[in-house]
């Protein structure tokens, strides 16, 4: 059989590994998966940018007809309008008083059109851009291996969904719109003053490798601000989710004082980084602007030489100028939309590592309808992902279908290893296990563990009721009678019918409302109504007083009857019943056989029951 290596894996941190190209690129596959849209907004910002440069051109109509010049037809709106209406014996004057208002009532109307074409359609796509990465992102997590999570803290990973995306949506929204409408109106309004006189307007292209110098240098600190920023974000949300889900620890235990220095911290260096990128962002348009304001005063100054003054009329210079001045603002948006941009990018880059993250892996595609749940370990061994160390040492274990396997041994002897391997939280390097004879890795996944119910140790509960609590995921579909029957079963009914909804009571996060013992019955019903061949049960009910196990266990003992069993305590007498004792010490089986054998044999087994019949 094929076997892989264990999983393989970056560094968390790893940021900054897209080239730039890279990026823009996957960022525009995005854009361009809603073409559509896009064209739709690039022709609103066309019209609009065009309606900039003809508003510029009506100064010529206006100031020449002013003027009586005998250019009075020369611009582009003028000419427009000669040629249209042809008023031979209509004074310039008058003509230009009826003609220059409709035009300029008439360009602006247009071009407010465009505007609202150009700025909703840029908003859909930008806003389809950023649920698509959430829902991408979201996914990532839902097929993440588990060496991701051990790798990752959690409040990374949320600022990752909330604050990431969100900077994206910055980038894409605003700045994406300012882009395509600002530098269509500096190429419309360039393109014009090209037209009117190429020789002026290369004195006003000079200043643009200066103006390019800035934008690229104060991108470049933008960008790296935005990375320190965002990684703040996360330690700032890594600190509050811990502080939150800890509250009573850090009461107890005297720790508000560390916390808020961790979470000062955080925040504080994430003040100095946005304030840098602040100073960058405050500075980096002013020095544009004076860069253009110099391009302006030497344009004014040629464009008064007596050479250029020649064959150049007064509305057209007039309309150069202003078409000169109109260009102040669409660079001006540029420039300032750059830390957004840079942002955005910043952002995008995480995203699309996060995104590039290896998913769990599921190449098999065994589908077994229902197993008969024979288990067969074979020379395991196993290091966790990134250590060395090895947790499990040639496991060989043979359960047969329906028996009751108990894994016993001291804390951090391998037993909940050995079941999350079982469960392929992890990919075996080492030795094999075997459902039904068939390689686990052979099945598809999701099917392998349909057979698997599983209570763990620690239990996980929904911010939902108690009833899709039990019946939660696969299990949506189960009738009231099951999900009564299998808390019935965790001994869990009672408890449940005290609350004030009952089954319908909505548990707050992660069951904060219940005790230990009800969590774990809760999780104990949920594996019942599973009906797996298959069940596990680590150390299920520890947190629950004697009596209760002891009903549950008779509970379970139906259960268990047709179904392959595995066990976890560290109670000992929870266990005495099993078809078979296994007996765990440092990643190794030490021993095995039933309760009276073990007992007499008088290895670990017999030490560990020993000692818990002396306490
Ligand atoms: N995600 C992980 N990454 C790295 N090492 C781990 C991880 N989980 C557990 N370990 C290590 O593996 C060893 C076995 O842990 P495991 O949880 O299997 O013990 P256990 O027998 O279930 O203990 P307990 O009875 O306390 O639950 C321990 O030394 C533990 O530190
Ligand atoms: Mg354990």
């Amino acid at each position: 059989m094929a076997r892989q290596a264990g999983v393989r894996y970056s560094s968390p941190r790893r940021q900054g590994n897209l080239s730039d190209l890279q990026l823009y690129r996957r960022l525009l596959g995005y854009v361009l998966s809603y073409w559509y849209f896009f064209a739709f907004s690039l022709a609103g910002y066309i019209i609009y940018a065009a309606g900039n440069v003809l508003l510029a051109d009506l100064m010529q109509f206006l100031l020449d007809a002013l003027n009586e010049s005998s250019d009075a037809d020369s611009g582009i709106m003028s000419g427009l309008a000669y040629k249209l209406f042809d008023p031979q014996q209509m004074d310039p004057r008058e003509f230009a008083r009826i003609a220059v208002p409709l035009a300029t009532v008439s360009l602006a109307f247009t071009r407010a059109m465009g505007f609202f074409l150009g700025t909703y359609f840029m908003s859909h796509v930008a806003r389809h851009l950023i649920h698509q990465l959430r829902l991408q992102l979201f996914n990532t997590m839902l097929a993440a291996p588990s060496a991701y999570y051990d790798s990752h803290s959690q409040g990374v990973l949320i600022s990752k969904i909330t604050f990431n995306v969100e900077q994206v949506t910055g980038a894409a929204t605003k700045a994406l719109t300012i882009i395509l409408r600002e530098s269509l109106s500096v190429a419309g309004l360039l393109a014009y003053m090209l037209y009117l006189n190429w020789r002026l307007c290369l004195v006003f292209v000079a200043v643009a490798p200066f103006i390019a110098l800035v934008v690229t240098v104060v991108g470049r600190h933008f960008r790296r601000y935005s990375r320190r920023i965002q990684a703040s974000m996360g330690d700032v949300t890594q600190v509050s989710n811990e502080t939150i889900g800890a509250y009573r620890d850090v009461r107890i235990f005297g720790g508000q004082q560390q916390q808020y220095e961790r979470f000062a911290q955080a925040s504080e260096y994430n003040r100095l980084q946005s304030l840098k990128l602040a100073f960058a962002d405050a500075l980096s348009t002013p020095v544009i602007q004076t860069l253009l304001a110099l391009a302006l005063g030497a344009l004014v100054w040629f464009a008064l030489s007596p050479g250029i003054l020649q064959g150049f009329s007064a509305g057209s210079l007039v309309a150069f100028l202003t078409a000169a001045g109109q260009l102040g603002k669409p660079i001006r948006q540029l420039s300032g939309v750059q830390s957004v941009i840079q942002r955005g990018l910043a952002a995008a880059e995480d995203i699309f590592t996060q995104l590039d993250q290896e998913r769990e892996r599921d190449c098999g595609s065994h589908r077994a309808q229902r197993v008969r749940g024979a288990i067969r370990i074979a020379d395991l061994s196993f290091a966790y992902p990134g250590s060395d160390a090895p947790v499990l040492r040639d496991i060989c274990l043979d359960i047969p279908a329906g028996r009751t396997v108990a894994l016993v041994g001291r804390s951090g002897s391998g037993k909940t290893t050995l079941v999350q391997l079982l469960l392929r939280f992890y990919n075996v390097a080492e030795g094999q296990i075997l459902l039904d004879d068939v390689p686990i890795e052979d099945y598809d996944l999701a099917n392998l563990r349909s057979h698997l119910a599983m209570v763990s140790q620690h239990v996980t509960l929904f911010h939902d009721t108690v009833r899709n609590n039990i019946a939660y995921g696969a299990l949506a579909g189960a009738t009231q009678e099951q999900v009564r029957e299998a808390a019935d079963s965790a001994y869990a009914t009672a408890f449940i019918e005290q609350l004030p909804r009952g089954f319908d009571t909505v548990l707050g996060d992660d069951g904060g409302s219940l005790s230990g013992g009800q969590r774990q019955r809760i999780a104990i019903a949920r594996a019942i109504l599973k009906d797996a061949p298959v069940l596990i049960l680590d150390e299920a009910t520890s947190a629950l007083d004697n009596e209760s196990e002891h009903r549950i266990q008779r509970a379970l003992d139906n259960i268990m009857r047709d179904r392959t069993t595995i066990v976890i305590a560290h109670r000992l007498s929870t266990v005495e019943r099993a078809d078979e004792i296994v007996v765990m010490d440092a990643g190794r089986i030490v021993a095995r056989g039933d309760h009276a054998a073990l007992l007499r044999e008088g290895g670990l087994y017999a030490q560990l029951y020993h000692q818990a019949f002396a306490d």
